[in-house]
């Protein structure tokens, strides 16, 4: 499913970059893909994704 339809970024795209890059925030992930930044409509729902792929990941579970 399409997140961000102004860059074409899917969610599995989003949950891939989380997995690989570990950002720890928002403004993190915008290096590593054009996300959010244009019409803005995503931002809520990428943060969401962002947030549950991390608690996903076994040593972001540990801090968390
Ligand atoms: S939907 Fe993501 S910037 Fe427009």
């Amino acid at each position: 499913m399409y997140v961000c339809l102004c860059n074409g970024i899917s969610d599995k795209k989003i949950r891939q970059a989380v997995r690989q890059y570990h950002p720890q925030s928002f403004q993190q992930l915008r290096k590593f893909m054009p996300i959010g930044n244009q019409c803005g409509k995503c931002v809520r729902a990428v943060r969401e994704l962002m947030e549950d792929e991390l608690l996903q990941i076994p040593e972001f579970k540990e801090i968390a």
